[in-house]
C-alpha cells in the first residue's frame, strides 16, 4: 500500500528521509480538549473504545491538530482480558480495575481465548473505519499488550506499584504462570493478526511492565513470550516492541524479530544507538519535559534528535505516553521542532 506521507514506513524499512517521522504514544487522550468532549458524549472511556465511529473520531483528532506521520488505533491493551470475562472498568483518577482477577491455576484453566471476530469485533470494525477515513494519507498502527503485561493486570486486578501477586505467582508457581502466558500469547497473536487482516499497517507490542522483572525472569516470561507472538504474526507488517524499563536488555530485545524498538525516557538514546547501530529506534523524550515551557521543550527535543546522529532508522516519539493535563503549547513546540528538523 502506498501513502501520501510514508515517512513512518520509510524509517521502518531504512529508506532515505527528509526528517524523522513523528507520532506520540497516547496521542489521542485526555490532554486534548476535543478528546474530552468526545468522551463526554460517549459517556465513558470503555464506551468510546467499543463504539467504532467514536474510536475513529478520536484516533483522527491528534492527526488533524498536529499532522503526525502515523495514526494509532484508539483502544486499550486491556480489551483482551475484558473479552476473557474479567469485568473491566475505569474510574476517573483510579485507573483500570478488574472485578474478577485471576489468582489460581483453576481460574487460569477456565479462561477462554477470545475470538477477535466475535468478542473483539468492535476493534476490527474501528480499524476498518479508520483506514477508510485516513484514505491512504498515513499508516495506521495496531497494538496489543505483551502477554506478561496483560497477565500482571489480570492477576493484580488493576494497576500496581510492586506487583506482589503476579511476581509471587511467577516465583512460586512458574508452571501456572506459563500456562496463563501461553493462553495470552495465543490470544494476542490472534488479535494482532485480525487487526492486520482488518488493515493496520504496523503493529506495536506494549510491554509496559517488563521492567518490573529481574533479568532472568524477564527473559523467560516476557521476552520469550513476545518472541512467540512475533513468530506467529503474519510477516507482512513491521513490528515495534516497547519494553518500559528495558534499557539494559536492548540486545535481547533486538533478537526477537521486531522491526523497531521503542526506547523509554530513562534510557540514553545515544547509548541505545551505539548498542544497536542497524535497528530502527523510536523515542524517547521524557513526557514530563512537556510540563516546562516551549524553549526547554525545543532544546531538549533537539538534543534528542542530535543523539541520533545521521542514522535515519529513527522515529521521533516520547519515551512513554503523554500525560493528562500536558499544556498544548508545549506539545506544539515538540511537534514543530521535529517537523522543522532536517537530516
Ligand atoms: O496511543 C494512543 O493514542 C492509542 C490509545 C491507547 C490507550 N491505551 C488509550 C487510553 C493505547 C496504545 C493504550 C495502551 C495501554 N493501556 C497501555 C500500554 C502503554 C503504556 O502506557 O505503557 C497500558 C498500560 C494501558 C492500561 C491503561 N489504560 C491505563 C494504565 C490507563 C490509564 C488509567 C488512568 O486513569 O490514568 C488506561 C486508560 C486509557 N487508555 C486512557 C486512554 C486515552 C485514558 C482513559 C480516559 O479517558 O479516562
Amino acid at each position: 500500500m502506498s501513502f501520501t506521507n510514508d515517512r513512518f514506513l520509510r524509517a521502518l524499512t531504512n529508506q532515505p528521509l527528509d526528517r524523522p517521522p513523528l507520532w506520540m504514544m497516547r496521542q489521542a487522550g485526555r490532554y486534548l480538549p476535543e478528546y474530552l468532549a468526545t468522551r463526554e458524549r460517549a459517556g465513558s472511556f470503555l464506551n468510546l473504545c467499543k463504539t467504532p465511529e467514536l474510536a475513529c473520531e478520536v484516533t483522527l483528532q491528534p492527526i488533524a491538530r498536529f499532522g503526525f506521520d502515523a495514526a494509532i488505533l484508539f483502544s486499550d491493551i486491556l480489551t483482551i482480558p475484558d473479552a476473557m470475562g474479567l469485568g473491566l472498568s475505569f474510574n476517573e483518577g483510579e485507573g483500570p480495575r478488574f472485578a474478577n482477577p485471576i489468582r489460581t491455576l483453576d481460574a487460569i484453566e477456565q479462561l477462554g481465548i477470545p475470538d477477535p471476530q466475535q468478542e473483539l469485533r468492535y476493534v476490527m470494525d474501528a480499524v476498518k473505519l479508520i483506514k477508510h477515513e485516513l484514505a491512504a494519507s498515513i499508516p495506521l498502527i495496531g497494538f496489543a499488550g505483551s502477554p506478561w503485561t496483560l497477565a500482571s493486570y489480570m492477576i493484580e486486578g488493576g494497576g500496581s506499584k510492586d506487583f506482589i501477586n503476579s511476581k509471587a505467582l511467577l516465583y512460586a508457581q512458574p508452571e501456572a504462570m506459563h500456562r496463563l502466558l501461553d493462553k495470552l500469547t495465543q490470544a494476542v497473536s490472534l488479535y494482532l493478526n485480525a487487526q492486520i487482516d482488518a488493515g493496520v499497517d504496523v503493529v506495536m507490542l506494549f510491554d509496559s511492565w517488563g521492567g518490573m522483572l529481574p533479568t532472568n525472569s524477564f527473559q523467560a516470561f516476557s521476552l520469550a513470550t513476545m518472541k512467540k507472538v512475533i513468530d506467529q504474526l503474519k510477516p507482512t507488517v513491521p513490528v515495534i516492541v516497547f519494553t518500559k524499563g528495558g534499557g539494559m536488555w536492548l540486545n535481547d530485545l533486538n533478537n526477537i524479530g521486531a522491526t523497531a524498538l521503542g526506547i523509554d525516557w530513562q534510557t540514553d538514546l545515544a547509548y541505545a544507538r551505539a548498542c544497536l547501530p542497524n535497528t530502527c529506534l523510536q523515542g524517547n523524550l521524557d513526557p514530563t519535559v512537556l510540563f516546562t515551557n516551549p524553549r526547554v521543550v525545543r532544546d531538549t527535543t533537539l538534543a534528542m534528535l542530535q543523539a541520533q546522529g545521521a542514522n535515519q532508522q529513527y522515529i521521533a516519539n516520547l519515551g512513554h505516553g503523554i500525560l493528562p493535563k500536558t499544556p498544548l503549547k508545549n506539545v506544539d513546540a515538540f511537534v514543530q521542532t521535529v517537523q522543522e528538523f532536517r537530516y
